[in-house]
């Protein structure tokens, strides 16, 4: 697989945009192969994982690393646990402390069970052989907003004021690229292994939503495909879609 980061990859910039995600898609559409980054300061339709909606206030980060990718769809599949180690290691580089960061499977980025970032993963055939890949990545680097769930934001942990969310990107789109390098280079195996020292929820019970279905259980893995291993009172189920939720200890 010839490695995708031969030369940098521009950052395309919007002031305010539907979707950095839909704007990838637009580029898929037309056939482009460049590799780029696609950052806004705002967003009007941003979308998250399960149709939801992504909340896009000036001052955070909405940004997809839109891409061709001559690699097997299994590996493909495993860029969003890569996306979430990088988010964790750029929070590292600009000085938040990131140590009670984790990543909830199979993505985001929690601190203390507040949410920092979603991640969204799209693809589709670019050509018979390739695929095309729109990893969205939306960070809260000055406000964290209300939605349905606790969230923060990279100032409230420990990032300097004057960063602003497209200085945040110049830095995550070096610790993406050293991550998408160790996924291509050195495989799945060793994304998990980082992967799983930042999880969030090991050895805890949580309730995973699939589809209309709660499954309940202990969460005890991560396998090499990248599904969630869930000790049940059926027995061990595997996950390999889900929405997961920590179940409160009284
Ligand atoms: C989630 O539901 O947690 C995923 C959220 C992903 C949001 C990002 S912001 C940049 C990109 N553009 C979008 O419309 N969504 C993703």
């Amino acid at each position: 697989m010839k490695a995708l980061f031969d030369s940098e990859w521009p950052i395309l910039w919007y002031e305010d945009i539907d979707s950095t995600n839909e704007e990838a898609r637009r580029r898929a559409k037309s056939g482009d192969w460049q590799h780029c980054w696609i950052g806004a300061a705002k967003q009007s339709m941003g979308r998250g994982r399960r149709g939801r909606v992504w909340q896009s206030p000036v001052g955070n980060l909405f940004t997809t690393a839109y891409f061709p990718w001559e690699g097997s769809a299994e590996l493909a599949s495993k860029i969003c646990f890569s996306a979430g180690l990088a988010v964790i290691d750029a929070a590292e580089n600009v000085g938040c402390d990131t140590s009670a960061m984790a990543l909830k499977w199979p993505n985001d980025v929690r601190v203390n069970q507040r949410k920092l970032c979603g991640i969204l993963i799209e693809t589709g055939q670019l050509s018979s052989d390739d695929l095309w890949i729109a990893a969205g990545i939306g960070v809260n680097v000055a406000m964290a907003p209300e939605a349905d769930q606790l969230t923060t934001c990279l100032h409230a942990l420990g990032a300097p004021a004057t960063l602003d969310a497209r200085a945040f990107l110049s830095v995550l789109a070096m610790t993406f690229q050293s991550r998408v390098s160790q996924l291509q280079e050195k495989g799945f195996s060793h994304v998990r292994i980082d992967w799983l020292e930042k999880s969030e929820g090991l050895g805890q019970e949580v309730v995973v939503t699939v589809g209309n279905d709660n499954v309940r259980g202990v969460m005890r893995d991560m396998d090499e495909a990248g599904a969630l291993i869930l000790d049940t009172a059926q027995g061990q189920k595997i996950i390999t879609a889900g929405d997961v939720q920590l179940v409160k200890k009284d």
